[in-house]
């Protein structure tokens, strides 16, 4: 949520924060903005209200004195909406300082009572205003920026990642951070900052991450690190996997086009270096061995799609570990004094590793004794900093705000989780875990075959559908938590009403909803497979036409039953029934998509969202 950039070095910045600001634009798309200190040493800043093409437009219509040193914002609006003014960079110090801001500063309504009453003004409704002013405030009393931002930092509550410049100190960008993310690139001879490494990749893949309350200052030739209270700290460096061709769209008509045909490499690449002699070992796990014999509890925490991976994912790990699992949101644990302590493994879930209710979740459960265990697909994020332990899902960059491929990857580091504490604990037998993992390495061509066979039919079903006002999603066991990601997936992309219910429960209620052209998809389970869940799904479909629903089933290849009850029938291929829901998602992410293209919509950008959301 809101994207920042920040440059030193010897090229002109402009070029360089716009095409950060591009790849980042997917945290926030309400506005945009640069601040650039020119070769004259004056500090020029433009923004404007709208995604970055307005702002992208206004400075080729009416160009900006370029320089050396910048900083550059998108903006997700929080306090104040998507206006100019609201916009971000905010100056101070008579305009010769900076400002921009990721976050929320909780206590800033008296902050700026106090500046108020001391006689400044300000020009914006929003919190960041405030702390531009104070930083102005007291690099008047310092004269020297890092000293001014450690002195404001201390008073501002909430999560804040901030950058400044001033017109006296060219060639210095000052930073610092608190529960939102900011990470260093290192360049030759030039350093960035910037929300996530996508914002510099293009221009270097070593990178450092900032911890937790820290301050730093770049300039051209390095790079200074400390705490809150001036003491210098190590800061983490890493090298970025990935190149900035995988954060392009590459041909695609979106990114989440692109990250869609990419969901058989995030799980095959999830899965890569982590099963030797046909177990499973995660190398990141290693040492680990101890924390998982002691654990009787586990608890999945997660937002959104990636909390539907985790309901995915109980069903696996409770079958092959013997141990409870729990699944919950992570804004919801927090804040209902949980049961938990050293035997609780608590599991966060993440694409973006920066989720503020799933970092807040986290913090919680370790201050109350629990053991935790990150599975993230950003490098250098704060969440798996957090963690006790880390397993990365190897998805690539996802750009796109809606998750598609990221889903498919943590579904398969919980499985691959799963297996590996189910060997540790010696829960399962070798054979067993050896065709559970056969079954995983299967799905990505499985997947491909999908994305071959099925997609272009789906898309021009989608585009028939593009008038329905409502679509109602069933599902069993596993296939649940599949019919909530479908419904989720349909409402943020093309603002349609869905809903995704348990196939058991709609005799306890939502049959009420049945009327007749009512389109309802059902995830059917495998007759082979789970013959029993089989039949009680197809009984939920005789029971919703019966009422005149439209049913459009996702079903195994060769599931006759189906046929005669279906308006539709997506296939998908054979799969053992843990493994069915990392196939049965693809047809409904390229529904999805399709309808909402169908709409004229943007799929990447949908109204209202924002990836990352580091904000409660
Ligand atoms: C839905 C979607 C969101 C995210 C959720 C958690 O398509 O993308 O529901 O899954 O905001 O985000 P991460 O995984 O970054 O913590």
């Amino acid at each position: 949520m809101c994207g920042i950039v920040g440059y030193v070095g010897p090229r002109q910045s402009q070029a360089i924060l716009i095409s950060g600001l591009s790849r980042l634009e997917y945290r926030g798309y309400d506005s945009a903005g640069i601040a650039v200190i020119d070769g004259d040493g004056d500090l020029g800043m433009r923004k404007r209200a709208g995604k970055l093409k307005v702002l992208r437009d206004d400075l080729s219509s009416h160009p900006m004195s370029d320089g050396t040193t910048g900083i550059g914002h998108t903006r997700w609006a929080t306090h104040g909406g998507p206006t100019d003014d609201n916009a971000h960079p905010h100056l101070a110090d008579d305009d010769r300082l900076a400002v921009i801001h990721n976050g929320i500063i909780e206590n800033f309504s008296e902050l700026k009572d106090e500046l108020l009453a001391e006689g400044f003004t300000f020009r914006s409704e929003t919190d960041t205003e405030v702390a531009a002013v104070m930083i102005g405030r007291e690099y008047r009393a310092t004269g020297d920026l890092v000293s001014a931002f450690r002195n404001v930092v201390s008073r501002l509550e909430g999560a804040f990642t901030l950058l400044a410049m001033h017109e006296d100190q060219p060639g210095l960008v000052v930073g610092a951070r608190r529960n939102s993310p900011l990470v260093i690139g290192l360049g030759e001879g030039e350093n960035f900052l910037g929300s996530d490494v996508a914002a510099f990749v293009e221009h270097t893949r070593n990178a450092l991450a900032i911890g937790q309350d820290q301050i730093v200052a770049i300039t051209p030739s390095g790079v200074e690190v400390t705490d809150f209270e001036g003491n210098p700290v190590e800061v983490e460096p890493f090298e970025v996997t990935w190149d900035a061709s995988a954060a392009d769209k590459g041909g695609w008509s979106s990114f989440m086009a692109k990250e869609v045909s990419e969901e058989p490499e995030a799980v095959a690449n999830t899965l890569r270096g982590r099963i030797r002699g046909g177990e499973v070992v995660i190398p990141e796990l290693d040492g680990l061995d101890e924390l998982f014999q002691g654990i009787s509890r586990i608890i999945v925490i997660a937002c959104g799609t990636a909390a539907y991976a985790g309901q995915v994912g109980k069903y696996a790990i409770e079958q092959w570990t013997r141990i409870p699992v729990d699944v919950e949101l992570a804004h919801e644990f927090r804040y209902r004094d949980p049961v938990i302590g050293p035997d609780t493994l608590v599991v966060s879930i993440s694409q973006s590793g920066e989720t503020m209710d799933t970092l807040m979740a986290v913090k919680y459960a370790r201050e109350h004794g629990a053991r935790t265990l990150s599975i993230c697909n950003t490098q250098g994020a704060t969440i798996p900093r957090e963690s006790d332990a880390i397993v990365y899902t190897h998805a690539g960059p996802e750009v796109a705000v809606a998750s598609t491929k990221a889903f498919v990857a943590q579904i398969t580091a919980l499985y691959l989780m799963g297996l590996h504490i189910a060997r540790v604990r010696g829960a399962i037998d070798h054979e067993s875990a050896a065709a559970h993992i056969a079954e995983l390495e299967a799905v990505p061509g499985k997947i491909a075959l999908i994305l071959e066979r099925e997609q272009p039919r789906i898309e021009q079903f989608a585009g028939w559908m593009a008038d329905t006002r409502s679509v109602l999603f069933l599902g069993r066991h596993v296939g649940f938590p599949i019919a909530l990601e479908g419904a989720l997936k349909l409402k943020e992309l093309a603002y349609i009403h869905a809903e995704g219910f348990a196939a058991g429960e709609l005799k306890h209620g939502p049959i009420a909803l049945i009327e007749p052209g009512q389109p309802v998809f059902v995830v059917v389970p495998s007759p082979s497979q789970s013959p029993e869940m089989h039949k009680k799904v197809v009984s939920s479909i005789e029971e919703i036409r019966a009422r005149g629903a439209r049913v459009i089933s996702i079903a195994e290849e060769g599931d006759a039953a189906v046929l005669p009850k279906s308006d539709e029938v997506l296939r998908i291929p054979m799969a053992g029934p843990l493994f069915e829901p990392l196939l049965a998602v693809v047809p409904l992410h390229i529904f999805a998509m399709g309808l909402a293209t169908a709409k004229g919509l943007d799929v990447d950008q949908p109204r209202n969202l924002a990836k990352s959301v580091t904000v409660e």
